[in-house]
């Protein structure tokens, strides 16, 4: 199965990756964790990467496009893949398309995961991540969150610093201007399945399931 994960900041992109990956036995490739992790090994990437990530701007698409390409070539992701949070433009999707030509493995669905602005606003300033194991939480959903300490490993929570309320109003702003139009060229391509992402995680997840049901 290759798949993309479409959808705004916040709207739980990846707390149902983990899932889908897990359900479907193929890697979650996104693009957000390696910047992360580039930033925090002070890599070349990382430095510059960063900038861009604390104005809650785009990464150039050169940049993010060459990491993509390169971990798509892996014998990891020839029997299909997750892509959380790329393509994020136009560009981005016209490589993407480029790559799995020559690949000869065509997409199988894109699903987007929508979610109001307001709750969006909620669940990215009340997100918190264990530093350790990178586990999500939310302050207001998971008592886990409101204790300061990782279910999993027992890490400590923090709050992402492009999280604070300025910078994810920034992050949606910069999404609906250069990543919602994405939604029509998948459309167009017969590849979108919508999925109303306001509801707990486990219907959003019966929902994606049941979407990819019918993919061939
Ligand atoms: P990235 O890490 O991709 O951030 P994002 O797209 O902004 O997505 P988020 O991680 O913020 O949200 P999510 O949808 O995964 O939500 P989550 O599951 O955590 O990118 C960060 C930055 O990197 C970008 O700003 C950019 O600078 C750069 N970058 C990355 N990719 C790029 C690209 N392709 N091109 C250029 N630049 C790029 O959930 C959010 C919260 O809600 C959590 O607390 C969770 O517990 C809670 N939650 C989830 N689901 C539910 C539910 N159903 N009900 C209640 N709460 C829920
Ligand atoms: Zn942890």
């Amino acid at each position: 199965m290759r798949l993309i994960l479409l959808g705004p900041p916040g709207a739980g992109k990846g707390t149902q990756a983990t899932q889908i990956a897990q359900q479907y036995n193929i890697p979650h490739i996104s693009t957000g964790d390696m910047f992360r992790q580039a930033v925090k090994q002070q890599t070349e990437m990382g430095v510059k990467a960063k900038g861009y990530m604390d104005l809650g701007k785009l990464v150039p698409d050169e940049i993010v496009i060459g990491i993509v390409a390169e971990r798509l070539g892996k014998g990891d992701c020839d029997q299909g893949f997750l892509l959380d949070g790329f393509p994020r433009t136009k560009a981005q999707a016209e490589a993407l398309d480029k790559i799995l030509d020559e690949l000869k493995s065509p997409l199988n669905r894109a699903i987007n995961i929508e979610v109001c602005h307001e709750d969006l606003i909620d669940r990215l300033t009340g997100r918190r991540v264990c530093k350790e194991c990178g586990s999500t939480y939310h302050v207001l959903f998971n008592n886990t969150a409101q204790a300061g300490k990782c279910d999993s490993c027992g890490g400590e929570l923090f709050q992402r610093d492009d999280d604070k309320e300025h910078t994810a109003k920034e992050r949606l702003a910069v999404y609906n201007e250069q990543t919602l139009p994405l939604i029509n060229y998948y459309e167009e391509k017969g590849k979108l399945a919508n999925i109303d992402g306001a509801g707990s995680i486990k219907s959003v997840f019966e929902q994606i399931k049941k979407a990819l049901r019918s993919t061939g």
